[in-house]
Order: structure tokens, then C-alpha cells, then sequence
């Protein structure tokens, strides 16, 4: 144990580059937003100021509109494909022109309760709080100009699960690039475990589409390819702004929060309407069709963490994570075993990720669930005994697949399971 603990917190150490944390050597040598929030969680394990100065760093990149992009890049490096030439994003740092699901406001908040130096973490939360406001205060404006209660994502990087089954036919309606590129992840990862050339050619022209619709969120709004109401970043962001809205009463100044809460309330109202019945999960939402997108992600589950499901459906999900576990014993498949798209290695479209367990794990314990929420803290303590740090793990097997030495593996481990 005491060796894991050590191992993580260097894990963190070497990954840092000086105010930030890359999430791991070669594969990704920059900042990512939702990465940075779970890798503060770790810091505050090892130096609490560096846990703040994650944020501080990660808030350089902001946006004039309040976006907090998915990447900052920092300085230069030739390991990752697409740089900021092909984001083409003025800025000092440039950053790219998406952003992730929002989960800095509830880890500000853990960090701000569990941290021992007080007067540190007052005056670093009085300083963020601006901040972060202008950040959900841009979801909901920008991504929901006609006010449903649910945001839209243009990217499958913007979910974080990036060639996640549930984007699949979304995706195939977006054109591939009708230009030569060279990427990069696959210097460093075997490709079975990585997104295919057809996906990516989906994405990068996504970048390119960014670009020449300037950036523009009504344009974009209207003309997007790909567009979808993801349900884990709206989960995420319910409870980000959850948490905000209690921050904002520790905070030394108070904002007005009428807006954010009345955000909140919408999106309760209309969470409900992605529940199905017969999956006992939430769905993702096509927007171009419409409709409900029926493939069982992990993703769906995410309800529980921002505290959106009724007691019944709470239920319900906990029986079937448990049902998932049996398939796959070595955390919750971030895709349903049972679905044909299933592939244990193949980064969203099997594999199980740290940082999920725990966010559901959370979930599972709101709604009183602590067998599962057991299950699952213990199926994700005994992965990175059999197998270490890695990016993500396959499901069945506990086999670490992707990028090593990984920043929020190691962050979770140490806020969770040691
Ligand atoms: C990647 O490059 O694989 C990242 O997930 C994009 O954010």
C-alpha cells in the first residue's frame, strides 16, 4: 500500500511541468480541462498550494466568453496532433475551441472543505469564484440559447469519451477531411486500444468546421454536424453548478446566482425525459434526429452523481451496474458488455475509467447504494494493485490499456482507494 501511495504521488511529480500536470508523458503534453480538475483532487494529497495553482493554471486559457477550453496549450510539442496551427485559436496561451465536461466547481469544492491551510483556500476560492461563474454562466448561454434545460457538445473530445458507441452514427453523418494529416497518439499507444482513422478524419473536420464558422456560437448552434445533449456533461455541469452555488456562500464575496439556480431547476425538470425504462439508464440525445441515441454507456449512469434520478431509478441503475459488474468485473465498462460495439480495449468503447467509478461511486452512495458503491471501490482498489497507473483498464480483464504513468489515475487512487 504504502508503495502504491509513493508511486502515485510521483506519478504527479514527474507529470507536473511547472504549474500544470501533463496527464501523461508523450501522449498528451498539455493541459486538459476535466483532467486538470481530477489531478488537483491528487495534489491536494502531496501540496495543497500546487492543488490551487492546477486551477490557476488551467484558468489562464479562459476565454473572454467565460469558455474553458478542453486544451491549454501551455508551450510547444510535436508529440500531439491536433496543435494549436490546427485549432488556429488567437490567445496567450492558445488553447483549442471546445471544452470538457465541467467537473472544476465540485472539485474546487472538495478541495476547499478537506484542505488543512484555511486562509489558503479562502483566499484562492474568493479568486476563482468570478471565474468559474463566467464558465457555467457560458454553458448556459452559449451551448443553450433556447433554454431546454440541457446543453449541447459539438465533439466527441467535448464528452471526454471520445469514440464512445454512443456517437457512432452522429459521427458518421459529420464528412472526413479531405486533407493529408499525421497523428500522433499512435507513437505512443497500440492502436487497437486507440480511436479509428475514419473517426479521426470525423474529427479533425469538426476543428476545421470550427475555425471557419469564426468561433461563432449561433452559427455553430445551427450548422453543427455533430450535435448532441450528452448526458454525462450534463450531469457533470448540474452538478458543477450544484456545487457553485454552494461555494458562492463561503465565498467572502457573494454573487448573484438567481440565473445558475434557475439553470439548475430547468435541468432537473428535464432530465426525466432521458430515462429508459427498459435500459434502466439515461440516454444521449441526437439532435439532429431528435431523439434519444439507444446504446448503454456508462455515461448514462451519471444521473446519480448530479443527484437527477428519482429514488425508483436510482434503484434501478444500481441493480444494473451490478449486472455490468458481473461481465466485466475490473471496474464499470465504460460501454455496456452486453452492447455489439463492445470492445474491452478500445479506450470508451469498453475500457474502465478511475475517475467514472468514482463519480458514480458517489452517486450510488447519495441515493444510499453503499453495497455497489462498495462493489465498485473495490473492483477499482484492485485494478491498480494487479495492474498500476494506467489510462483506462479492460473491464474483464484489469489489463492497464493506453497512456502509463496517468495523472488522474494516480489522483483518484490517492483522494479514493489508498
Ligand atoms: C485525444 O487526443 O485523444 C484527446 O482525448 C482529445 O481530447
Amino acid at each position: 500500500l504504502d508503495n502504491l501511495v509513493a508511486q502515485a504521488k510521483d506519478i504527479l511529480r514527474t507529470n507536473d511541468l511547472g504549474g500544470y500536470t501533463v496527464p501523461t508523458k508523450g501522449l498528451y503534453p498539455f493541459q486538459w480541462n476535466w483532467d486538470a480538475g481530477v489531478t488537483a483532487l491528487g495534489w491536494l494529497y502531496v501540496d495543497e498550494l500546487r492543488a490551487w495553482t492546477e486551477f490557476e493554471k488551467l484558468f489562464e486559457g479562459q476565454w473572454e466568453n467565460g469558455m474553458v477550453p478542453h486544451i491549454v496549450f501551455h508551450q510547444e510539442s510535436d508529440d500531439y496532433f491536433p496543435g494549436p496551427d490546427q485549432w488556429k485559436v488567437e490567445g496567450n496561451p492558445p488553447t483549442t475551441s471546445i471544452s470538457q465536461p465541467p467537473l472544476l466547481a465540485t472539485m474546487v469544492r472538495i478541495i476547499y472543505e478537506q484542505s488543512k491551510d484555511k486562509e489558503l483556500a479562502q483566499a484562492k476560492l474568493d479568486a476563482l469564484m468570478p471565474k468559474l461563474i463566467r464558465y457555467h454562466e457560458w454553458w448556459y448561454r452559449e451551448r443553450d440559447p433556447e433554454t431546454t434545460g440541457l446543453v449541447s457538445s459539438y465533439h466527441p473530445w467535448e464528452s471526454g469519451m471520445d469514440n464512445s458507441p454512443a456517437w457512432d452514427d452522429v459521427l458518421h453523418r459529420v464528412p472526413q477531411v479531405n486533407r493529408p494529416y499525421q497523428r500522433r497518439d499512435l507513437n505512443h499507444v497500440d492502436s487497437k486500444q486507440r480511436p479509428l482513422k475514419e473517426q479521426y478524419d470525423r474529427y479533425i473536420y469538426l476543428v476545421d468546421f470550427f475555425r471557419e464558422n469564426d468561433f461563432d456560437y449561433q452559427k455553430i448552434y445551427q450548422n453543427c454536424p455533430f450535435h448532441t445533449q450528452d448526458i454525462s456533461l450534463n450531469a457533470v455541469l448540474q452538478r458543477g453548478t450544484i456545487d457553485l452555488i454552494h461555494l458562492n456562500t463561503l465565498a467572502s464575496v457573494a454573487a448573484d446566482m438567481t440565473s445558475l439556480e434557475a439553470s439548475v431547476a430547468k435541468a432537473e425538470e428535464v432530465f426525466p425525459s432521458l430515462w429508459d425504462a427498459e435500459r434502466h439508464l439515461f440516454l444521449n440525445r441526437d439532435q439532429a434526429l431528435e431523439k434519444a441515441i439507444p446504446v448503454s454507456t456508462s455515461g448514462g449512469f451519471m444521473p446519480l452523481y448530479s443527484y437527477s434520478a428519482t429514488p425508483e431509478q436510482a434503484a434501478l441503475m444500481a441493480a444494473e451496474i451490478k449486472e455490468w459488474l458481473v461481465l466485466g468485473p475490473s471496474g464499470l465498462a465504460s460501454t455496456s458488455p452486453l452492447e455489439s460495439t463492445f470492445d474491452a480495449k478500445r479506450y470508451w468503447r469498453g475500457p474502465s475509467w478511475l475517475h467514472i467509478n468514482w463519480m458514480i461511486v458517489d452517486g450510488l452512495k447519495h441515493y444510499g447504494h453503499e453495497d455497489v458503491a462498495e462493489q465498485l471501490r473495490q473492483a477499482s482498489r484492485a485494478i491498480i494493485e494487479q495492474s498500476g497507473y494506467f489510462e483506462y483498464f479492460d473491464p474483464i480483464t484489469g489489463e492497464g490499456c493506453g497512456g502509463k504513468d496517468f495523472s488522474w489515475t494516480a489522483a483518484i487512487a490517492l483522494h479514493w482507494l489508498l
